[in-house]
């Protein structure tokens, strides 16, 4: 245990000196496994990241997060490198979606808007009029001109977003996230029972009947802020147990709750330390995406960055 520890600081030391070298710059979602956002410049939601991936001066991005992530890094970047330390950590539901029903939705409603969830390949964004994050998909439909929005790939996001901007008409889609999708009522009421002080912190990608007995629904990010400033001093989470790393941290006094099992995205912690220091070392894993699909599937990508501000 302690010689492992050990061998974790040395990988960590030389990851952080191979950075510098190579002008890297780390980015990691919250799900990644808590070394991974130890060693990391910038940990975030999936919004921050694509601003942070946009911002930051470095030449190379070395992106711990699912295959979606870094695509949307090289699309909003092409000259820059976008390193992925597992090339086969995808997000199931970012397939959860198809060119030709989008078409068909297209025929069937003038005045369409396809909102795509940025959890998808960048060839579903090349059909879609604008993507967003869980952060700002309210925010942006709520912007957007036309009545009628169908939402791609997540249904359950679909639905928490149709219930607040009532004046829209929603077409929704059959795509969820396998981890999300599988929380249930019956757990949270179960949980809520046995910490009833508890206020309850919920991704919308969940299903309604667990949206419907949570306190606060939002991003990953939205979640760790509401914990932060909350009074309260104990949270049920439901969303994946990545999270739980940068709670505890930045909240020691503070208690979380997970439903049991607790929800664990196997994508997510794909990325290990000795994968990081692989791909800084080799250049390995570099994203690549053919002009013409880039150059498309930045049209909605650009769109949510302006609108999204
Ligand atoms: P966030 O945008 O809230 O970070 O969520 C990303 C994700 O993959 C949720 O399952
Ligand atoms: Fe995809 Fe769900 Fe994993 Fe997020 S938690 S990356 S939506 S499978």
């Amino acid at each position: 245990m302690a010689q492992r520890r050990e061998a974790a600081m040395t990988m960590a030391e030389e990851i952080q000196q191979l950075k510098k070298e190579k002008n890297a710059v780390i980015l990691a979602h919250y799900y990644v496994a808590p070394e991974i956002q130890e060693i990391a410049d910038v940990v975030g939601d999936s919004f921050n990241l694509s601003k942070e991936a946009v911002a930051r001066p470095e030449q190379t991005i070395v992106f711990c997060g699912v295959s979606f992530m870094g695509e949307s890094a090289k699309v909003l970047n092409p000259e820059k490198t976008v390193l992925m330390p597992d090339p086969e950590a995808d997000c199931p539901m970012a397939h959860m979606a198809d060119g030709e029903t989008i078409a068909r939705m297209r025929e069937k409603y003038e005045d369409l808007a396809v909102v795509c969830y940025i959890n998808s390949t960048a060839e579903l964004k090349t059909h879609a009029d604008v993507c967003v994050t869980s952060s700002n998909a309210v925010k942006i439909v709520r912007a957007l001109p036309n009545k009628n929005i169908f939402f791609i790939p997540d249904r359950n996001l679909a639905h928490y977003v149709a219930q607040q901007v009532p004046e829209k008409h929603f077409v929704f889609n059959e795509g969820y996230c396998p981890i999300h999708d599988k929380m249930a009522a019956e757990a949270l009421k179960q949980c809520k029972a046995a910490h009833p002080q508890a206020e309850v912190l919920t991704h919308p990608e969940c299903p309604r009947s667990v949206l419907d007995l949570s306190d606060y629904v939002g991003s990953t990010t939205g979640i760790i802020d509401y914990a932060r400033k909350s009074s309260g001093t104990s949270f049920i989470i439901c969303t994946e147990n990545g999270v739980r790393h940068q709670l505890e941290k930045e909240n020691p006094d503070k208690t979380f709750y997970f439903l049991q099992p607790e929800p664990v995205c196997t994508d997510m912690k794909r990325i290990t330390l000795e994968k990081v220091l692989h791909v800084l070392k080799t250049g390995e894993n570099q994203v690549e995406l053919p002009e013409d699909l880039r150059v498309q599937s930045c049209v909605p990508l650009d769109r949510m960055m302006t609108l999204g501000k």
